[in-house]
């Protein structure tokens, strides 16, 4: 059985008399190891999918099982917590601390759970050991980019949830922030699920899964998919 599964997920939201419906009837599953891509336009429902499975958000109807747990269970104390403990997030604005370090910034939130990896080992993993007693404001995009990556790792979570961390980067540098992330998944056995609108990135995906007006409109899986230093735009 896969580690993270959607069963018949539905969000809708209220605005006034309307009800929109940002994912409808969703069924996915997502092996624990891979890098997943939820690819698909603007408005489709992706970053709904992501807090979601973050727990940053609640099911209107629907189960999410990520290992044992069934999330959409969870009282609100049990969300907080897996959001804490289980789960790192990426986004596409870095949100570092201006006044803190690289270091700083990581070592803050290895400092908040029972972590197994520190500070160093994180900005490490991301190639920005020489540059960790950099303040963010001498750092360029790219690296803040993988700053806020090794601030998601160093709680060791069960999950990488990356929402378009490459919309704000030129296509060069956007290109190694998603070196780094497939790497998390390749070479550190990270779960990464990583949401875009970008297809390019869409061969070098184990699981590619695509959604449109908020349903599934297809799941692919690749046995050898490219590497992401060979993915192209
Ligand atoms: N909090 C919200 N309130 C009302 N509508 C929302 C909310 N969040 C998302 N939506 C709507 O749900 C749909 C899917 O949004 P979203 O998940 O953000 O898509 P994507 O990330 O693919 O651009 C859109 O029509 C969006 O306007
Ligand atoms: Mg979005």
């Amino acid at each position: 059985m896969s580690f993270i599964r959607f069963q018949n997920v539905t969000r809708e939201y209220h605005v006034g008399s309307n009800v929109i419906k940002a994912l409808n009837n969703v069924n996915l599953e997502i092996r624990q190891g891979d890098f997943t891509v939820i690819l698909g336009p603007s408005g489709s429902g992706k970053s709904t999918f992501l807090n979601l499975l973050g727990g940053m958000d609640y099911v209107t109807r629907g189960e999410i099982y990520v290992g044992e747990n069934n999330i959409s269970k969870f009282t609100n104390k049990e969300r907080t917590l897996y959001r804490r403990k289980d789960i790192g997030f990426v986004f596409q604005f870095y949100n570092l601390i201006p006044t803190l370090t690289a270091y700083e910034n990581v070592d803050m939130v290895s400092k908040l759970s029972d972590v197994s990896i520190s500070a160093d080992e994180a900005l490490e993993m991301v190639g920005l050991k020489d540059r960790a007693e950099n303040l963010p404001s001498r750092l360029s995009g790219g690296e803040l980019q993988r700053v806020s990556i090794a601030r998601a790792l160093c709680k060791n979570p069960k999950l990488l949830l990356c929402d378009e961390p490459t919309a704000a980067l030129d296509s060069e540098t956007g290109k190694k922030v998603l070196i780094t992330l497939s790497s998390m998944a390749k070479d550190y056995g990270h779960t990464v699920v990583l949401v875009t609108h970008n297809a390019a990135v869409a061969p070098a995906a184990d699981r590619l899964i695509r959604l449109r007006d908020g349903e599934v409109s297809e799941i692919m899986d690749q046995k050898n998919p490219i590497s992401m230093e060979e993915v192209f735009w």
